[in-house]
Parts: structure tokens; C-alpha cells; sequence
């Protein structure tokens, strides 16, 4: 049964090689553990994306197109998006410094409609390099009339510049890991399991935080586990 603390959240988010999905399914466990409704929306492209891509020139080839803000066409979301949520968190990773394509292709066709007068927390997976991104997304989501109490990133775990070569190398379909030299200093490619917990964490915070009716702009996000 629904307290009369409860909230509506909506967790909206693209993943391209699983790890802003592997981080939110314990963050949105843990909001429902508080009380709390979890409506999870998948945005998905119209032409799925392949991941790996297929060696390194396609590889280059996202990188350098999605710097560009490349947007990638997307299927539409599902009507209960546009419900009367009390949170929307909106989740993906970074590319070249950007939202990701999909994401963009979101907030291009459907940002006014689904963000405007809603709390939305943006939540960020990527490799360490994340601020232009927050930049330009907390902008737009202004722009669409949403109010950005805060953010969640996780970085990847690894040291440079291991982890630039082995996320590149990975992107392309190899397996870093496995290579003679690079495997000594890339063990694994993505969060780590303490991350996840983390997540679950920061799910476990926010909806205490919705249940006290306490501002979301205070929850500190920053620890460094998250953000090595
Ligand atoms: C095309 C492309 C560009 C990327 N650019 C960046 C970047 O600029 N900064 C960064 O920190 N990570 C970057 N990454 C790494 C991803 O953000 C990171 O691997 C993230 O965890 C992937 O999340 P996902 O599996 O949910 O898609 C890039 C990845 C791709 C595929």
C-alpha cells in the first residue's frame, strides 16, 4: 500500500554498453524499498546501435560525429511518461563530452512536454570526463522549463590512461582486458560492484530525502567512490 509520503518517480534513460542500466537497478530498488512508485522507461533508438561497434573506424566514426552532437533518432516513449511525476531522473552516459545521441533526440522532440515544471535530477555514467556534459544538459533542461536540484555521476574506476585506451579499445570490440600489455593496468571495463552499491545508496538517500519533504539541492552525491 501507498504511504502518504510516497512519490511518483520516473527513471528515464538510454544505455548503450549496459552501465547506466547496471547502476540504476539498484537505485530504483531502492526507491520502491522507500515507498516510493518507479515507472522505468528505456529510451531506444529507432535503428538499435551495435555494441561493440565494429572496429576502429566506426569507433572514430561515433566519436567524432557524436562530438558534433550528433542526434540518433529514437522510437516513441511510452504515454505514462508524460504523467504528474514528483522526481524524473534522467540517466545515460557521456559521449564526447555530450549528452548521448538519444538522449539529445529526447530533449529535442519531447524535453518541453515531459521535463517542463518537473524536478529532474540528471544522472551520469561515463569514463571521468563528465562537466561539459552536466553544463550543456542542466541548460537544456532549464531551457525545456525543468528545475535541476542536482546530479549523480559515476566515473569508471580506473586510472589513466588506462581507462581512456581500454573504454576506446572496448568500444571497438576488443577485449582490453585480455591484451598482453594493457590487460596489466585495464582489469575490468566499466563500474565497479562497490559502484553499484553506491547507487543503491544514493536511491536509498533520495527517496528518505522525498519522504521528509527535505530539498533534494542538499543530498551531496560527490564521494569518491563515485567520482575516483
Ligand atoms: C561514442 C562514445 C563517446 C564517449 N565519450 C566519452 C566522454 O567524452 N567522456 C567520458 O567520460 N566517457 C565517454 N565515453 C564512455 C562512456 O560514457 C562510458 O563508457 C559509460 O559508462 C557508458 O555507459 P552506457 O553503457 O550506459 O552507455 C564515451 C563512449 C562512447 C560510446
Amino acid at each position: 500500500m501507498r504511504s502518504n509520503t510516497s512519490k511518483n518517480i520516473l527513471i528515464i534513460y538510454y544505455t548503450f554498453s549496459g552501465q547506466t542500466s547496471s547502476l540504476l537497478r539498484g537505485l530504483e530498488e531502492t526507491l520502491a524499498k522507500k515507498g516510493h512508485t518507479v515507472v522505468r522507461e528505456k529510451i531506444e533508438p529507432v535503428q538499435q546501435l551495435r555494441f561493440p561497434a565494429n572496429g576502429f573506424l566506426p569507433c572514430i566514426k561515433m566519436m567524432l560525429t557524436t562530438f558534433f552532437r550528433q542526434r540518433i533518432p529514437i522510437k516513441k516513449i511510452s504515454p505514462q511518461c508524460e504523467e504528474d511525476f514528483d522526481l524524473i531522473i534522467l540517466a545515460g552516459p557521456t559521449w564526447s563530452y555530450n549528452p548521448s545521441g538519444p538522449v539529445l533526440s529526447l530533449l529535442d522532440r519531447d524535453g518541453k512536454r515531459i521535463f517542463h515544471g518537473k524536478s529532474v535530477i540528471p544522472f551520469i555514467s561515463c569514463r571521468g570526463y563528465w562537466r561539459l556534459h552536466w553544463f550543456g544538459l542542466r541548460s537544456i533542461l532549464r531551457k525545456c522549463g525543468a528545475n535541476v536540484p542536482n546530479l549523480m555521476v559515476f566515473a569508471h574506476p580506473n586510472k589513466e590512461p588506462w581507462r581512456t585506451i581500454g573504454v576506446f579499445f572496448k568500444i571497438a570490440g576488443k577485449t582490453p582486458e585480455r591484451l598482453p600489455l594493457l590487460g596489466k593496468y585495464y582489469k575490468k571495463f566499466g563500474h565497479s560492484k562497490d559502484q553499484q552499491k553506491e547507487a543503491q545508496d544514493f536511491g536509498a538517500l533520495i527517496g528518505e530525502a522525498l519522504n521528509q519533504n527535505t530539498p533534494l539541492d542538499i543530498l551531496d552525491f560527490q564521494t569518491r567512490l563515485n567520482l575516483p
